[in-house]
């Protein structure tokens, strides 16, 4: 298949390249687009037929569900049932915007793209094209993250492709996202509102607006046998080609600490790769040193994080050491993501 990508500035949308982007997704077919989190992989969510090709496409197991993007309120009736009045407290504050919620499932949503629960994911991205995007398709777009499965999540339309191309109809290429880490998933379907999958929207935020809000402890607890709820977070994710250790401690000690790493690997013919910060990646010798970000402002290591580990792999990093992150407001959802992208392997010093 011929993939089709088109540039499109969110505000200035092509309206004709939206409905014939529409027409693809409404004939079953498959659109990526930006979203102000990351790329998505966007399919009829209505359609099991679409859904079936998302998987396909991605290389992702079936039993993974998809989210199911809307653009305005009066799209959630349809695909929903019994959605607590919580649901609607949060959807005020934060839609649209990087906050998915798990809801009971109407019949209307094939369980194709539920991978087979009875819930389903529900966001409403605030990204214009996106928004755009989902009113030419008829309402209601699948989206998973536009990666093959396990690959660090598509930050620029460029990995899309280097993903999708030959795979999927058409690539909309919005830019550079927003935010560069995918939304916070949280679970209403239970007695006390659930975070399945921390994000932007940060556990402060959400308690604010409820109350009682908790983490999965499958998250909490790194290496723990405990099942993820999100069933997407059990699976390898993220990760880079070459070897990721997270070294943390006090700055200076992991300074000393990840330059010695480098140079024993580098003795053995690796080729190292290094995530520090504004204030300390000047300090560090690898084959290829990246800077993630100013601490003071966490957001910034967000956006980077996933285009890093993207560009290691282009340069054919086979070691990566990283810095260790604060896990305080998007700290959380950082470490959640280099995390799974180290396999949890981490070396305090
Ligand atoms: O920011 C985002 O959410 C991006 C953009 C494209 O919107 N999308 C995204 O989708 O990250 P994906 O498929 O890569 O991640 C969806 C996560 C998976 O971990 C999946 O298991 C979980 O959401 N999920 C989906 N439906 C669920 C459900 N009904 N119950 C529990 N977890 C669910
Ligand atoms: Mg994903």
């Amino acid at each position: 298949m011929e993939t089709e990508v088109v540039k499109i500035e969110e505000d200035k949308i092509d309206q004709s390249v939206m409905k014939r982007a529409g027409e693809i997704l409404k004939a079953g077919g498959l659109v990526a687009f930006p979203t102000e989190t990351v790329y998505g992989l966007g399919g009829d969510a209505l359609n099991k037929e679409s859904s079936r090709k998302i998987y396909a496409a991605k290389g992702r197991p079936s039993d993974n569900p998809l989210i199911v993007h809307i653009a305005g309120m009066e799209d959630l009736d349809a695909i929903t049932k019994e959605v607590p009045e919580a649901a609607y407290r949060l959807a005020k504050a934060f839609w649209p915007g990087p906050l998915t919620m798990i809801l009971k499932k109407s019949e209307k949503v094939p369980l194709e793209t539920t991978g087979g629960l009875e819930t389903v994911a529900v966001r409403m991205p605030v990204h214009k094209t996106a928004l755009a995007l989902i009113r030419a398709a008829g309402g209601y777009i699948a989206a998973p993250s536009a990666n093959i499965s396990g690959k660090p999540s598509p930050t620029l339309a460029k990995y899309v492709t280097e993903d999708m191309n030959g795979r999927i109809e058409m690539i909309i290429d919005g830019g550079a996202v927003g935010i560069g880490l995918e939304s916070t998933i949280v679970d209403l379907t239970e007695d006390t509102p659930t975070i399945l999958r921390p994000g932007y929207i940060t556990m402060q935020m959400l308690q604010d607006v409820l109350g009682n809000v908790e983490m999965d402890r499958a998250i909490i607890q790194a290496d723990s046998k405990l099942k993820p709820k999100a069933p997407g977070m059990k699976y390898r994710h993220y990760a880079p080609n070459g070897d990721l250790t997270i070294i943390a401690g006090d700055k200076d000690k992991v300074v000393k600490r990840i330059n010695e790493l480098a140079s024993a690997m580098q003795a053995k013919g690796e080729r190292v790769g290094i995530i520090g910060t504004e204030e300390t990646v000047s300090l560090y010798h690898g084959d290829s040193v990246k800077n993630a970000g100013n601490r003071e402002q966490e957001e910034t290591i967000a956006r980077s994080l996933f285009q890093i580990l993207r560009e290691f792999d282009d340069e054919k990093i086979t070691v990566i050491y990283s810095e260790s992150f604060d896990e305080s407001g998007i700290g959380q959802a950082i470490m959640n993501r280099l995390l799974k992208a180290a396999g949890h392997h981490v070396e305090n010093v």
